[in-house]
Protein backbone atom coordinates (compact mmCIF):
# COMPACT_ATOMS: atom_id res chain seq x y z
CA UNK A 1 0.00 0.00 0.00
CA UNK A 2 1.71 3.31 -1.06
CA UNK A 3 1.03 6.80 0.17
CA UNK A 4 1.37 9.09 -3.28
CA UNK A 5 1.25 12.76 -3.28
CA UNK A 6 -0.44 14.69 -6.24
CA UNK A 7 0.12 18.39 -7.33
CA UNK A 8 0.02 20.85 -10.21
CA UNK A 9 2.06 22.83 -10.92
CA UNK A 10 3.26 25.76 -13.44
CA UNK A 11 0.76 27.46 -16.13
CA UNK A 12 -2.90 25.74 -15.85
CA UNK A 13 -5.04 23.84 -18.01
CA UNK A 14 -7.84 21.98 -19.08
CA UNK A 15 -7.61 18.39 -17.72
CA UNK A 16 -5.41 18.89 -14.70
CA UNK A 17 -8.79 17.59 -12.80
CA UNK A 18 -9.18 14.81 -15.17
CA UNK A 19 -5.80 13.20 -14.12
CA UNK A 20 -6.23 14.03 -10.37
CA UNK A 21 -9.46 12.37 -10.51
CA UNK A 22 -7.82 9.64 -12.72
CA UNK A 23 -5.01 8.53 -10.37
CA UNK A 24 -7.17 8.59 -7.03
CA UNK A 25 -9.60 6.42 -9.01
CA UNK A 26 -6.84 4.07 -10.20
CA UNK A 27 -5.19 3.41 -6.32
CA UNK A 28 -8.48 3.21 -4.49
CA UNK A 29 -10.81 1.62 -6.52
CA UNK A 30 -9.16 -2.45 -6.31
CA UNK A 31 -6.45 -1.26 -3.85
CA UNK A 32 -5.90 0.69 -0.72
CA UNK A 33 -3.40 2.99 -1.74
CA UNK A 34 -4.04 6.46 -0.45
CA UNK A 35 -3.51 10.16 -2.03
CA UNK A 36 -2.31 13.44 -0.44
CA UNK A 37 -2.94 16.79 -2.40
CA UNK A 38 -0.26 19.56 -2.05
CA UNK A 39 -1.81 22.98 -2.28
CA UNK A 40 -0.72 25.35 -5.29
CA UNK A 41 2.38 23.55 -6.27
CA UNK A 42 5.66 23.33 -5.00
CA UNK A 43 4.49 26.28 -2.51
CA UNK A 44 2.38 23.48 -0.49
CA UNK A 45 5.15 21.60 -0.10
CA UNK A 46 7.84 24.32 1.21
CA UNK A 47 4.61 25.80 3.61
CA UNK A 48 3.02 21.97 4.16
CA UNK A 49 -0.27 22.96 2.90
CA UNK A 50 -2.13 19.47 2.07
CA UNK A 51 -5.35 17.98 1.90
CA UNK A 52 -6.51 14.08 1.95
CA UNK A 53 -7.92 13.24 -1.36
CA UNK A 54 -10.50 10.82 -1.73
CA UNK A 55 -12.77 9.22 -4.01
CA UNK A 56 -15.48 11.96 -2.33
CA UNK A 57 -13.60 14.73 -2.84
CA UNK A 58 -12.76 14.03 -6.82
CA UNK A 59 -15.92 13.37 -7.53
CA UNK A 60 -17.63 15.55 -10.46
CA UNK A 61 -14.43 17.23 -11.51
CA UNK A 62 -13.64 15.53 -14.82
CA UNK A 63 -15.11 18.00 -16.74
CA UNK A 64 -13.75 20.95 -14.59
CA UNK A 65 -11.16 23.44 -15.62
CA UNK A 66 -8.12 24.45 -13.61
CA UNK A 67 -7.43 22.97 -10.90
CA UNK A 68 -8.40 21.85 -7.46
CA UNK A 69 -5.08 21.51 -6.22
CA UNK A 70 -4.27 25.46 -7.18
CA UNK A 71 -1.12 25.87 -8.51
CA UNK A 72 1.70 28.60 -8.73
CA UNK A 73 4.76 29.16 -10.83
CA UNK A 74 6.79 28.64 -7.07
CA UNK A 75 10.38 27.57 -7.49
CA UNK A 76 11.77 25.50 -3.97
CA UNK A 77 15.14 26.13 -5.58
CA UNK A 78 14.98 30.17 -6.63
CA UNK A 79 16.30 32.86 -4.27
CA UNK A 80 18.07 30.73 -1.82
CA UNK A 81 15.06 28.71 -0.48
CA UNK A 82 16.06 25.40 1.37
CA UNK A 83 13.69 24.05 -0.97
CA UNK A 84 14.97 20.29 -0.76
CA UNK A 85 15.10 20.00 3.17
CA UNK A 86 11.58 21.86 3.38
CA UNK A 87 10.07 18.75 0.61
CA UNK A 88 11.35 16.32 2.68
CA UNK A 89 10.42 17.28 5.94
CA UNK A 90 6.69 17.57 4.58
CA UNK A 91 6.84 14.61 2.58
CA UNK A 92 7.72 12.44 5.51
CA UNK A 93 5.35 13.92 7.91
CA UNK A 94 2.43 13.16 5.23
CA UNK A 95 4.27 10.06 5.15
CA UNK A 96 4.48 10.25 1.35
CA UNK A 97 6.13 6.95 -0.45
CA UNK A 98 6.05 8.62 -3.99
CA UNK A 99 5.30 11.89 -5.81
CA UNK A 100 3.43 12.58 -8.96
CA UNK A 101 3.95 16.22 -9.74
CA UNK A 102 2.04 17.24 -12.66
CA UNK A 103 3.14 20.23 -14.62
CA UNK A 104 5.19 21.48 -17.38
CA UNK A 105 9.26 22.09 -18.23
CA UNK A 106 9.71 24.01 -14.91
CA UNK A 107 7.45 21.93 -12.86
CA UNK A 108 8.96 19.00 -13.90
CA UNK A 109 12.34 20.03 -13.92
CA UNK A 110 11.93 20.02 -10.05
CA UNK A 111 10.96 16.78 -10.25
CA UNK A 112 13.74 15.09 -11.89
CA UNK A 113 16.15 17.61 -9.11
CA UNK A 114 13.76 15.69 -6.43
CA UNK A 115 14.67 12.13 -8.39
CA UNK A 116 17.90 12.64 -7.99
CA UNK A 117 17.94 13.54 -4.48
CA UNK A 118 16.57 10.00 -4.00
CA UNK A 119 13.05 11.19 -3.97
CA UNK A 120 10.54 8.62 -5.57
CA UNK A 121 9.10 10.74 -8.77
CA UNK A 122 6.80 9.89 -11.89
CA UNK A 123 5.81 12.86 -13.72
CA UNK A 124 2.58 13.80 -15.48
CA UNK A 125 3.11 16.05 -18.61
CA UNK A 126 0.96 19.07 -18.92
CA UNK A 127 1.06 22.45 -21.00
CA UNK A 128 -1.17 23.71 -23.15
CA UNK A 129 1.46 24.65 -25.19
CA UNK A 130 2.47 21.53 -26.08
CA UNK A 131 5.84 21.80 -26.40
CA UNK A 132 7.69 19.20 -24.06
CA UNK A 133 9.46 16.52 -25.16
CA UNK A 134 9.07 12.86 -24.56
CA UNK A 135 5.54 13.11 -25.56
CA UNK A 136 3.59 13.33 -28.52
CA UNK A 137 0.81 15.38 -27.33
CA UNK A 138 -0.09 17.04 -23.98
CA UNK A 139 -3.56 17.92 -22.59
CA UNK A 140 -4.90 20.70 -22.70
CA UNK A 141 -3.43 21.37 -25.88
CA UNK A 142 -6.59 20.09 -27.92
CA UNK A 143 -8.97 22.50 -25.88
CA UNK A 144 -6.60 25.68 -26.59
CA UNK A 145 -6.69 24.83 -30.30
CA UNK A 146 -10.97 24.26 -30.27
CA UNK A 147 -10.88 27.96 -28.76
CA UNK A 148 -8.70 29.56 -30.86
CA UNK A 149 -10.22 28.02 -33.88
CA UNK A 150 -13.58 29.19 -32.62
CA UNK A 151 -12.17 32.42 -32.46
CA UNK A 152 -10.75 32.43 -35.77
CA UNK A 153 -13.98 31.46 -37.27
CA UNK A 154 -15.73 34.40 -35.69
CA UNK A 155 -13.29 36.82 -36.57
CA UNK A 156 -13.53 35.61 -40.42
CA UNK A 157 -17.01 37.20 -40.49
CA UNK A 158 -16.06 40.60 -38.43
CA UNK A 159 -12.83 40.60 -41.04
CA UNK A 160 -14.33 40.26 -44.22
CA UNK A 161 -17.37 42.50 -43.41
CA UNK A 162 -15.20 45.70 -42.74
CA UNK A 163 -12.50 44.23 -45.35
CA UNK A 164 -10.25 44.51 -42.04
CA UNK A 165 -6.63 42.57 -41.30
CA UNK A 166 -7.39 40.70 -38.40
CA UNK A 167 -4.28 39.60 -36.43
CA UNK A 168 -4.59 37.03 -33.59
CA UNK A 169 -2.31 36.59 -30.92
CA UNK A 170 -2.11 33.46 -28.96
CA UNK A 171 0.02 31.60 -26.82
CA UNK A 172 3.11 29.23 -27.27
CA UNK A 173 6.31 30.33 -25.66
CA UNK A 174 8.61 28.58 -27.63
CA UNK A 175 6.50 26.50 -30.03
CA UNK A 176 4.00 27.99 -32.60
CA UNK A 177 1.61 24.42 -32.29
CA UNK A 178 -1.58 26.08 -30.93
CA UNK A 179 -0.99 28.64 -33.67
CA UNK A 180 -0.40 26.26 -36.50
CA UNK A 181 -3.02 23.68 -35.67
CA UNK A 182 -5.41 26.60 -35.24
CA UNK A 183 -4.28 28.55 -38.11
CA UNK A 184 -4.90 25.45 -40.25
CA UNK A 185 -8.19 24.72 -38.43
CA UNK A 186 -9.09 28.16 -38.86
CA UNK A 187 -7.92 29.07 -42.60
CA UNK A 188 -5.36 31.80 -41.36
CA UNK A 189 -4.11 34.04 -44.40
CA UNK A 190 -0.44 34.16 -42.17
CA UNK A 191 1.07 32.41 -39.18
CA UNK A 192 3.42 33.72 -36.88
CA UNK A 193 5.99 31.44 -34.96
CA UNK A 194 8.87 31.31 -32.66
CA UNK A 195 10.48 28.81 -34.63
CA UNK A 196 10.54 31.38 -37.86
CA UNK A 197 11.64 34.73 -37.01
CA UNK A 198 9.56 36.93 -39.12
CA UNK A 199 10.53 39.46 -41.78
CA UNK A 200 7.57 42.41 -40.91
CA UNK A 201 7.90 43.61 -45.08
CA UNK A 202 7.00 40.18 -46.38
CA UNK A 203 4.05 39.34 -44.12
CA UNK A 204 2.59 43.04 -45.77
CA UNK A 205 3.88 41.73 -49.29
CA UNK A 206 2.08 38.48 -49.16
CA UNK A 207 -1.25 40.73 -47.69
CA UNK A 208 -0.60 42.88 -50.20
CA UNK A 209 -0.85 40.07 -52.97
CA UNK A 210 -3.55 38.54 -51.21
CA UNK A 211 -5.63 42.37 -51.68
CA UNK A 212 -4.77 42.70 -55.14
CA UNK A 213 -5.94 39.63 -56.02
CA UNK A 214 -9.40 40.39 -54.61
CA UNK A 215 -9.29 39.37 -51.36
CA UNK A 216 -10.32 42.15 -48.98
CA UNK A 217 -9.17 41.03 -45.40
CA UNK A 218 -7.10 38.63 -43.96
CA UNK A 219 -6.43 36.76 -40.74
CA UNK A 220 -2.69 36.61 -39.22
CA UNK A 221 -1.85 34.21 -36.47
CA UNK A 222 0.91 34.87 -34.32
CA UNK A 223 1.82 33.28 -31.65
CA UNK A 224 3.24 35.21 -28.53
CA UNK A 225 6.50 33.75 -28.62
CA UNK A 226 7.08 35.11 -31.97
CA UNK A 227 9.99 37.11 -33.23
CA UNK A 228 11.21 39.40 -36.18
CA UNK A 229 14.06 38.72 -37.62
CA UNK A 230 17.27 40.75 -35.93
CA UNK A 231 17.33 44.12 -36.85
CA UNK A 232 13.63 44.44 -39.27
CA UNK A 233 11.51 45.55 -36.45
CA UNK A 234 11.55 47.17 -32.99
CA UNK A 235 9.47 45.26 -30.56
CA UNK A 236 8.84 46.16 -26.79
CA UNK A 237 9.84 43.67 -24.45
CA UNK A 238 8.43 43.39 -20.71
CA UNK A 239 10.87 42.79 -18.49
CA UNK A 240 9.09 41.09 -15.57
CA UNK A 241 9.92 37.19 -15.01
CA UNK A 242 8.55 34.17 -13.02
CA UNK A 243 10.34 32.38 -10.59
CA UNK A 244 11.97 30.20 -13.10
CA UNK A 245 13.00 33.14 -15.30
CA UNK A 246 10.90 33.29 -18.26
CA UNK A 247 9.95 35.99 -19.71
CA UNK A 248 6.13 37.16 -19.44
CA UNK A 249 4.92 37.16 -22.87
CA UNK A 250 2.41 39.19 -24.70
CA UNK A 251 1.65 41.87 -27.10
CA UNK A 252 3.22 41.19 -30.01
CA UNK A 253 -0.14 41.59 -31.43
CA UNK A 254 -0.42 44.57 -31.08
CA UNK A 255 3.34 45.90 -32.78
CA UNK A 256 1.97 43.80 -36.20
CA UNK A 257 -1.44 45.59 -35.69
CA UNK A 258 0.47 48.56 -36.04
CA UNK A 259 3.04 47.87 -38.45
CA UNK A 260 0.83 46.04 -41.17
CA UNK A 261 -1.67 49.35 -40.91
CA UNK A 262 1.22 51.62 -41.32
CA UNK A 263 2.99 49.62 -43.97
CA UNK A 264 0.01 48.94 -46.08
CA UNK A 265 -2.82 51.27 -45.20
CA UNK A 266 -5.19 48.18 -44.52
CA UNK A 267 -7.38 48.88 -41.51
CA UNK A 268 -6.23 46.69 -38.56
CA UNK A 269 -7.28 45.11 -35.36
CA UNK A 270 -5.75 43.11 -32.98
CA UNK A 271 -7.26 40.31 -30.57
CA UNK A 272 -5.38 38.50 -27.93
CA UNK A 273 -6.97 35.76 -26.68
CA UNK A 274 -4.58 35.31 -23.60
CA UNK A 275 -5.91 33.17 -20.90
CA UNK A 276 -9.02 32.20 -22.42
CA UNK A 277 -7.41 30.00 -24.39
CA UNK A 278 -6.65 28.01 -20.66
CA UNK A 279 -9.97 28.35 -19.36
CA UNK A 280 -12.80 26.19 -19.13
CA UNK A 281 -13.71 22.93 -19.81
CA UNK A 282 -11.45 20.36 -21.40
CA UNK A 283 -12.60 19.05 -24.75
CA UNK A 284 -13.06 15.19 -25.12
CA UNK A 285 -9.95 14.47 -26.39
CA UNK A 286 -8.05 16.11 -23.44
CA UNK A 287 -10.14 14.85 -21.05
CA UNK A 288 -9.17 11.09 -22.17
CA UNK A 289 -5.53 11.57 -22.31
CA UNK A 290 -5.51 13.00 -19.03
CA UNK A 291 -7.36 10.31 -17.64
CA UNK A 292 -4.96 7.67 -19.04
CA UNK A 293 -1.80 9.60 -17.94
CA UNK A 294 -3.20 9.72 -14.21
CA UNK A 295 -3.97 5.85 -14.12
CA UNK A 296 -0.67 5.41 -16.21
CA UNK A 297 1.27 7.50 -13.33
CA UNK A 298 -0.73 5.69 -10.30
CA UNK A 299 0.64 2.60 -12.03
CA UNK A 300 4.43 3.44 -12.98
CA UNK A 301 4.04 4.53 -8.88
CA UNK A 302 2.86 0.87 -8.06
CA UNK A 303 5.53 -0.44 -10.42
CA UNK A 304 8.16 1.31 -8.80
CA UNK A 305 9.40 2.88 -12.20
CA UNK A 306 10.49 5.97 -10.62
CA UNK A 307 12.33 9.04 -12.81
CA UNK A 308 9.81 8.65 -15.55
CA UNK A 309 7.33 10.41 -17.17
CA UNK A 310 4.02 9.49 -18.74
CA UNK A 311 4.21 10.04 -22.32
CA UNK A 312 1.60 9.40 -25.70
CA UNK A 313 3.74 7.96 -28.28
CA UNK A 314 1.23 6.97 -31.35
CA UNK A 315 -2.04 6.35 -30.13
CA UNK A 316 0.17 4.51 -26.61
CA UNK A 317 0.52 5.58 -23.08
CA UNK A 318 4.62 4.70 -22.22
CA UNK A 319 7.07 5.61 -19.57
CA UNK A 320 9.55 7.83 -20.69
CA UNK A 321 12.85 9.08 -19.10
CA UNK A 322 12.26 11.73 -17.18
CA UNK A 323 15.63 13.48 -17.68
CA UNK A 324 15.42 12.56 -21.25
CA UNK A 325 11.59 13.97 -21.66
CA UNK A 326 12.97 17.25 -20.07
CA UNK A 327 16.43 17.63 -22.27
CA UNK A 328 14.57 19.82 -24.98
CA UNK A 329 11.76 21.17 -25.75
CA UNK A 330 9.60 19.93 -28.41
CA UNK A 331 9.46 22.21 -31.61
CA UNK A 332 6.87 22.87 -34.41
CA UNK A 333 7.38 19.87 -37.34
CA UNK A 334 8.32 22.02 -40.42
CA UNK A 335 6.35 19.40 -42.34
CA UNK A 336 3.08 20.76 -40.28
CA UNK A 337 3.85 24.75 -41.26
CA UNK A 338 4.96 23.57 -45.09
CA UNK A 339 1.21 22.35 -44.82
CA UNK A 340 0.04 25.68 -43.36
CA UNK A 341 1.86 27.62 -45.77
CA UNK A 342 0.05 26.02 -48.88
CA UNK A 343 -3.22 27.91 -47.44
CA UNK A 344 -1.83 31.03 -46.99
CA UNK A 345 -3.27 33.51 -49.03
O1 LIG B 1 1.61 27.35 -19.58
C1 LIG B 1 2.16 27.89 -20.74
C2 LIG B 1 1.65 29.29 -20.91
O2 LIG B 1 0.26 29.26 -21.15
C3 LIG B 1 2.38 30.03 -22.03
O3 LIG B 1 1.84 29.83 -23.28
C4 LIG B 1 2.28 31.45 -21.57
O4 LIG B 1 3.37 32.22 -22.05
C5 LIG B 1 2.33 31.34 -20.09
O5 LIG B 1 1.87 30.07 -19.76
C6 LIG B 1 1.52 32.40 -19.40
O6 LIG B 1 1.70 32.27 -18.04
P1 LIG B 1 0.94 33.06 -16.90
O7 LIG B 1 -0.31 32.31 -16.62
O8 LIG B 1 1.87 33.03 -15.75
O9 LIG B 1 0.63 34.42 -17.41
Amino acid sequence: MARIGLLTGGGDCPGLNAVIRAAVRRGLSAETHSFVGFRNGWAGLLQDEASELTLQSTVGILPRGGTILGTSRTNPFAGGNDGLDRIRRTLSAHGVDALIPIGGEDTLGVALRLHREGIPVVGVPKTIDNDLGGTDVTFGFQTAVQIVTDAIDRLHTTAESHHRVMVVEVMGRHAGWIATHAGIAGGADAILVPERPFDIEEVCAHLRRRHERGRTFSIVVVAEGAVPLQGTLQTVAGTATDAFGHRRLGGIGVTLEQEIEARTGYESRVTILGHVQRGGTPVAFDRVLATRFGVAAVEAVIGGRFGTMVALRATEIVEVDLEQALRSPKLLDPTLYQTAELFFG
